[in-house]
């Protein structure tokens, strides 16, 4: 399976010049929903619950970011397998790296993990992550977000 995995990101890397447009078409429609879902936020949320719709603060501008910077073409929040790992669940679990070792994914593994993505790459998938020039505030925000929707959620 992981094999797979990794021929799937291979060939992604392959096709690079058609997703690269791609990935800017889906930005573009996503700045617009973004936009679109901030002028309804601000209507009002219930700042009770942790439901990735609902997320409020710096978690909600998290992932908005996400959606914003194209994140969201290789990684999901449902728990699905992308070109990258599912953001679900990922803070506070136990991550597997290539190089054999395993860690926590805290806080500063998630920061170098967004900030320098071929530093530490994760098992059975392939250093094809784009480094992004993100602003430190950009990089809180998207850690806010997945601490939001990781397996401690709620804390
Ligand atoms: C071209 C596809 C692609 C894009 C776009 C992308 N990533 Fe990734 N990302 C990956 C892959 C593949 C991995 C796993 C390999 C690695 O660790 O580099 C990964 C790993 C990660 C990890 C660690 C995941 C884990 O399970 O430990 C985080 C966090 C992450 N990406 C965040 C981001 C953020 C935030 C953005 C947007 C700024 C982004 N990624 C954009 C492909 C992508």
């Amino acid at each position: 399976m992981r094999r797979r995995r990794s021929e799937r990101a291979a060939h992604a890397r392959g096709a690079n010049p058609t997703r690269r447009l791609r990935w800017n078409v889906s930005a573009s429609v996503g700045a617009l929903v973004v936009v679109a879902a901030t002028v309804v936020g601000c209507s009002g949320s219930d700042e009770s619950t942790t439901q990735t719709s609902q997320l409020t603060g710096a978690a909600a501008q998290g992932q908005s970011a996400v959606r914003d910077l194209g994140c969201t073409t290789c990684h999901n929040a449902e728990g699905r397998d992308g070109a990258g790992p599912t953001f679900k669940g990922l803070a506070g679990s136990q991550v597997q790296l290539a190089d054999g070792t395993t860690v926590t994914a805290d806080d500063d593994y998630l920061r170098v993990a967004i900030t320098d993505p071929d530093r530490q790459v994760v098992d059975g998938y392939s250093a094809i992550m784009p480094t992004r020039k993100l602003t430190d505030e950009q990089v809180e925000q998207i850690i806010a977000y997945l601490d939001a929707i990781g397996s401690t959620s709620g804390s």
